[in-house]
């Protein structure tokens, strides 16, 4: 199967036991970046141990504990997997060198091949519990991995704005989307391409005692309600204000924790400016947001597609690490591939 990576515009940042979130988070699925996953299956013998990882086709050692942990944590949920052997090749559709390494499409599309294990043998399986229990398992092995699994967003957490939220597992919005943010953009800027300083699970620990949690957490919550509103009426002022406060919060969170943590270059802050001159002077309803490291995204309506990538052409690329952005959008979520 296949499954894209995704963009929070409320961010999940704090977690607890077992991989449940502080505060609920949406996203935009994205759609070009993407990791492609096959699993063969077949009885396990004795002396056999439980699976093999290659990665295009070649073994990687780095990978497997992170597999291994993850089997570990699923096995009672899909307790078919002890009697399996598992032949796992997994291939990423982004560029080598952009230093963007998807937890989230890894293991959502990891989650969607075992529970189609399941469901192949599962007739009483609904679509509907399929793919719940695709982004429940997804989240075991990264917690923004639940949110890739439709599109053309997703929504994590128990909160009072939305209902049939669950802190277990993602749920799709796309009923109340305003068609202003149907086929949104997301431009990834490459700023730095070396492997994150600090991975999202240190990150995550720092929060449990932030002094500013509780402020976090309340924020988080006042935030979801501005974007749930904008989203059914495509207010995209209040969209760009509450997307990039969420971006600052996230590196101001980390700034202000024990010991202190930057995780962007100057050149963000640059990018940044610029961005935001251009969208004054152009009137263009362009913003940025920002994941766990210095990357820069920009989100836009299709509409003003030329114009951002000419304006990006110009003046941003100087500041990606060999010149390098990916150019992405929104999409639909994890999807079965033929076998042949
Ligand atoms: C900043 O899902 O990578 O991208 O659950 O530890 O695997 P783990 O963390 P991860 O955290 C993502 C953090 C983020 C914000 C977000 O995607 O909501």
């Amino acid at each position: 199967c296949e499954s894209p990576s995704n963009i929070a515009l409320i961010k999940y940042w704090g977690k607890y036991e077992p991989q449940l979130p502080i505060n609920p988070s949406i996203s935009f699925t994205l759609s070009n970046c993407r990791t492609k996953t096959s699993i063969d299956y077949s009885p396990r013998l004795k002396a056999q141990g439980k699976f093999v990882f290659l990665y295009d086709g070649k073994t990687k050692k780095s990978f497997e504990n992170k597999i291994k942990e993850f089997l570990d944590r699923i096995s009672s949920f899909c307790p078919y997997l002890e009697n399996l052997f598992l032949k796992i090749n997994s291939k990423n559709t982004f560029p080598h060198s952009s230093g963007i390494a998807s937890s989230a499409s890894a293991f959502s599309s990891l989650a969607f091949c075992i529970v189609s294990i399941e469901k192949s043998y599962n007739e009483r399986m609904t679509e509907q519990i399929f793919f719940n229990k695709v982004s429940f398992i997804a989240r075991l092995g990264s917690g923004s991995a639940s949110r890739s699994i439709s599109g053309p967003s997703m929504i994590w957490g128990e909160n009072e704005f939305h209902s049939g939220c669950s802190n277990f597992f993602a749920i799709n919005y796309n009923k109340q989307l305003h068609k202003s943010f149907k086929n949104y953009q997301n431009t990834i800027l490459i700023i730095d391409n070396k492997i994150k300083k600090l991975s999202s699970s240190l990150g995550h620990k720092k929060m449990t005692n932030h002094p500013f949690l509780n402020d976090r957490k309340n924020q988080a919550k006042k935030n979801l309600k501005i974007i749930l509103n904008a989203f059914s009426i495509g207010d995209l002022e209040a969209f760009i204000k509450v997307v990039e406060q969420e971006a600052m919060t996230l590196h101001a969170l980390m700034m202000s924790s024990d010991p202190p943590t930057v995780l962007i270059k100057s050149k963000t802050l640059q990018v940044i400016e610029l961005l935001k001159k251009f969208r004054e002077k152009e009137k263009v309803p362009v913003c940025f947001t920002l994941d766990a490291g210095p990357n820069v995204h920009i989100l836009y309506p299709e509409k003003y597609k030329l114009q951002v990538i000419k304006f990006i052409k110009e003046k941003l690329v100087y500041y990606c690490q060999n010149e390098l952005f990916i150019e992405d959008m929104v999409g639909l979520g994890t999807k079965l591939l033929d076998s042949n």
